[in-house]
């Protein structure tokens, strides 16, 4: 079985695809840590963000994969866990950059549709009920208004000890949103066949149960 989730920063998408796959015994695959590692790298060799050659040929000698074990899932990216740092300001910052390349975007979607190709997975993005499991059996759009994805999202920042100010959270959120919905490939969207769940008021056990009761066909 194969369980897209698609929707902006901030909806709840991450957190949802891995209390799901655990449920059903599937694998998570977070396709937005993909871009990320690409961006970490990116900044970490010096190279230039908006030279999309220069980041298709670094994408293309990057070897991305998920430790998985019972309790956590790592990314490892050439031998480093980069688990933590990809989730930085600074990376958050630039990777709508990186994903607007559709140089990368191949790399990754072929990379992303070899990990699904003998697995049952739940897999999280921007373009996965459309591009990369447009076969998927179920397909969810998880969405929140702004102020509320900003309000998570700055929580989880100050959480992991970086300092910043709900303020600046939201403009980054709405930069990206507006670059993910309005790239030319890859796009977000909402499709013909998307189930769409607005998470603003619900708690994560609320949008679980929903989630199960859709694909259990209760
Ligand atoms: O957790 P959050 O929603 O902030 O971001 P993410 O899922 O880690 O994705 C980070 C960025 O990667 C997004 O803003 C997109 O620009 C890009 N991305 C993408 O283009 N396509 C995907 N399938 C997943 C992520």
């Amino acid at each position: 079985m194969k369980i897209a989730i698609d929707g902006p920063a901030g909806a709840g998408k991450s957190t949802l695809a891995r209390e799901l796959a655990k449920i059903m015994g599937f694998i998570y695959i977070d396709t937005g840590a993909m871009y990320r590692a690409i961006t970490w790298k990116v900044i970490r060799e010096n190279i230039d963000i908006d030279n999309e050659t220069a980041v298709r040929d670094l994408a293309e000698k990057t070897r991305i994969h998920f430790e998985i074990n019972s309790q956590t899932q790592k990314i490892i990216c050439d031998h480093e866990d980069i688990t933590s740092v990809i989730r930085s300001p600074q990376v958050g910052d630039l990777v709508s950059r990186v994903a607007l390349f559709p140089l990368v975007r191949e790399i990754l979607v072929k990379q992303q549709q070899e990990m699904a190709r003998n697995n049952s997975v739940v897999m999280d993005g921007r373009d996965i009920g459309e591009i990369v499991l447009p076969d998927a059996d179920f397909k969810f759009f998880l969405t929140a208004e702004i102020e509320e994805r900003a309000r998570r999202r700055t929580e989880e920042f100050n959480q992991a000890g970086y300092s910043v100010t709900a303020d600046s959270i939201r403009d980054d959120l709405n930069r990206r949103d507006k670059s993910d919905y309005q790239r030319p490939v890859g796009a977000l969207k909402v499709l013909e066949d998307s189930i769409i769940i607005d998470t603003t008021d619900l708690t994560v056990a609320e949008v679980l149960k929903r989630m199960l009761a859709i694909i259990r066909g209760e």
